[in-house]
């Protein structure tokens, strides 16, 4: 996996590990520069005439359509291949055929897939960079760094924040993603997580070594009093295999309602702090909270879009300079 090291061209975007300070900082003023230009009606073709697949082993609603958005925006254009039938690829061999044969006509290929490490399976047989769209419950990097950049719109700055992961912190890529990422701004992290759904030990560590205090909380309303960054997630149903006590509605409420975010949960948090989810929600944020302005996972969404054009222009390079 190579490390980015202030040059993204040709590589693949497996994990949250080959990012440095200063690579993100690279990241987030091309995303900058891509949000003024289309707010103000602009589209340059910065992508004009090359291909994105999205190969999507899993569902997907935001991350399929704001890649596919964001390489249209940039005048390029996208083989959707959003229903793959899921076959045993545990050797490595069926997803290294598929990728090789779709790097022969696109430019890079962003993956979704059950199975952790399948990027990374990915990345080494294509010839084309790979964007890791989620791996199973490894990670989901371009979420995280979506996340990054919102947190520091929202709350204008990234260093020495609070920041409590609420939800399934088990199976939850995106959060096995941004807790990566927030160690390197010095976050204190505040985990409420059902019982049996908590941060994988390996995190802890990591994270622990990076020097970042953690904290684990099991009322979400003690929780959220003193945070910057509420950041919530669902319980994963769909990675629950053997445990079929855990099949069904009610056992996935009742988890559920053990962490709701309500109007009344946010009373309790600051004024000042940022309330996100990287969505699908199925029930964890109540619908009351969208108006509070402190709900910003629709702007997270928004932000998705020019973090992901930007990272497109940064691994494809530009075919055009400036306009
Ligand atoms: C997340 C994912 O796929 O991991 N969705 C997303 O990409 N925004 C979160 C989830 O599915 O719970």
């Amino acid at each position: 996996m190579d490390k980015i090291v202030g040059d993204y061209l040709g590589k693949s975007i497996i994990s949250i590990e080959q990012f440095g300070r200063p690579d993100i900082e690279i990241l987030f003023e091309e995303a900058n520069r891509l949000q003024t230009v289309t707010e103000r009606g602009l589209c340059y073709p910065y992508q004009d005439g090359r291909i994105l697949t999205n190969l999507f082993y899993e569902s997907s609603t935001r991350t399929s359509s704001s890649f596919a958005a964001a390489m249209q925006r940039l005048g390029g254009g996208v083989i959707p291949i959003n229903d793959v039938t899921y076959s045993s690829v545990s050797k490595g061999e069926n997803l290294a055929d598929t990728v090789r044969t779709l790097a022969q006509f696109s430019d890079a290929i962003v993956l979704r897939h059950p199975e952790q490490g399948s990027a990374q399976i990915a990345a080494e047989y294509s010839d084309k960079p790979i964007i890791n769209g989620g791996d199973g419950i490894g990670e989901h990097p371009t979420q995280a760094l979506l996340d990054l950049y919102t947190i520091q719109r929202e709350q204008g700055t990234l260093d020495n924040l609070r920041v409590a992961l609420v939800g399934d912190l088990k199976h939850g890529r995106t959060v096995h993603s941004l807790a990566q990422l927030l160690m390197g701004y010095g976050a204190t992290l505040t985990y409420v997580a059902p019982e049996g759904f908590e941060m994988p030990s390996e995190l802890v560590k990591r994270v622990a070594e990076a020097r970042c205090e953690q904290v684990v909380v099991s009322d979400i309303t003690d929780a959220v009093v003193d945070q910057d960054v509420i950041y919530v997630t669902r319980v994963q149903a769909e990675r629950m295999g053997g445990r079929s006590d855990l099949h069904g509605r009610n056992a996935l409420k009742k988890l559920q309602d053990g962490y709701r975010i309500t109007p009344d949960v946010m009373e309790h948090a600051p004024e000042t702090s940022t309330l996100m989810h990287p969505l699908p929600r199925v029930g964890e944020i109540d619908m009351a909270v969208d108006k509070d302005p402190r709900a910003a996972y629709f702007r997270q969404v928004q932000n998705g879009l020019y973090i992901r054009m930007a990272l497109l222009n940064l691994v494809l390079g530009k075919v055009i300079d400036r306009v």
